[in-house]
């Protein structure tokens, strides 16, 4: 437990948003071939529970180079993203997908959207909640902007301090900035998210990240 509040006030230390969106505008033109298939069985997941009804307006989250884009069926998809050059890959994937069910991709920082209140039936957070510096503003401005009744699907490898990942992780984070990421625990998720937890479903090779449902009652 001690060594686990140790690695994320470590990260927690580190994390800047300047540095993150560099980090971001660099992996843009690679990141595809480094996380698009491994981690595409999660976003298939994450994408059917958003799409719980037809016709939904989603927005997703740090949408980044838009790998889950074509995977919507029935909603209307707003992404946003603090890196133009990661955006800048999903503007090309719309384009050559014809995906005429991307209402709007922009450059907005999670953590203070310019959304109206109970904008969005469902919000997905795909691999993003470990990588802003204060997951506690981000999932307050969640909240703001999803509607009574609707749910946010957080897809993420959850820091346990356990198995022999653990150790990698501890000793990544005080890179944090240059990675991209930090350790996040799921009970830390949870207890800076003022809505309902709902499930967690283990996704993904090994089942080492998982989908959480959290619903605005
Ligand atoms: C690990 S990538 C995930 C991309 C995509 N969701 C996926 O599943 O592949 C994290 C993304 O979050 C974006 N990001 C980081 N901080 C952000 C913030 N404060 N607001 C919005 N997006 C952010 C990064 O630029 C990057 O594109």
């Amino acid at each position: 437990m001690k060594i686990k509040v140790w690695a994320e006030e470590i990260a927690r230390r580190h994390l800047d948003p300047d540095a993150i969106r560099r980090t971001y505008d660099r992996y843009a033109r690679v990141y595809d071939g480094i996380f698009g298939p491994i981690l595409n069985p999660g976003r298939r997941r994450a994408v059917a529970a958003a799409e719980r009804a037809p016709g939904l307006r989603v927005l997703e989250v740090g949408v980044g180079t838009g790998l889950s884009l074509p995977l919507y069926k029935s909603s209307q998809v707003v992404g946003i993203d603090v890196s133009d050059k990661m955006l800048d890959q999903a503007r090309r994937r719309v384009a050559r997908l014809g995906l005429t069910h991307v209402e709007d991709l922009r450059v907005m920082d999670a953590e203070a959207m310019a959304f109206p209140a109970q904008s969005f039936d469902s919000i997905v957070l795909m691999h993003v909640a470990s990588v802003v510096p204060h997951p506690d503003r981000l999932m307050v401005e969640v909240r703001r902007v999803l509607k009574p009744g609707g749910e946010a699907l957080v897809l993420n490898h959850f820091w346990t301090g356990r198995g022999p990942m653990s150790v990698v992780e501890r000793a990544l984070a005080p890179a944090s900035n240059t990675i991209g990421f930090r350790p996040l625990s799921l009970d830390e998720l949870i207890s800076v998210t003022p809505l309902t937890f709902v499930a967690e479903e283990r996704v993904n090779l090994f089942g080492y990240w998982s989908l959480v449902r959290f619903r605005r009652d």
